[in-house]
C-alpha cells in the first residue's frame, strides 16, 4: 500500500486525482469513507475527468466519464448508464489509519 494523503486534504463529497509513475487513480471522499479507482473508463480505457479533480457529475452523486458520459456509482464503481453499462471501474483497496489515507495501487 502507498500513502496517498491525509484524510483532511480530501474535500468531503468531492473527488481528487493522483498520478504516480505510470498510474493514474482518483478518490472520492464521503465523510469517513474514501473510495479509490483506477482512472480508466471501461469503455475505451481512457481517463475519466474533464478537468483536474473533476470526476463527479454536476450533482456530485455519481462518477462521470467526460468522454461519452458514462455514470458510475461512487460506492461500487458500477456503470449504471452509458456505453459501458453493466461494467465497473477497477476499485482499489483503501485503508484509513490515524487520519492517513493508504491505497493499494
Ligand atoms: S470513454 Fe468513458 S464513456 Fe466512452
Amino acid at each position: 500500500m502507498i500513502f496517498l494523503c491525509a484524510l483532511e486534504e480530501l474535500t468531503n463529497y468531492y473527488s481528487k486525482g493522483f498520478s504516480f509513475d505510470e498510474e493514474s487513480i482518483f478518490v472520492v471522499r464521503q465523510n469517513d469513507k474514501v473510495y479509490a479507482y483506477r482512472n480508466s473508463c471501461p469503455h475505451l480505457g481512457i481517463q475519466l475527468e474533464w478537468q483536474a479533480d473533476r470526476f463527479l457529475d454536476l450533482e456530485g452523486e455519481l462518477i462521470q466519464c467526460s468522454t461519452h458520459g458514462a455514470l458510475f456509482t461512487i460506492q461500487e464503481g458500477f456503470c449504471v448508464s452509458g456505453p459501458c453499462s453493466g461494467q465497473s471501474l477497477e476499485a482499489l483497496k483503501v485503508d484509513i489509519r490515524d487520519g492517513q489515507v493508504w491505497v493499494d495501487v
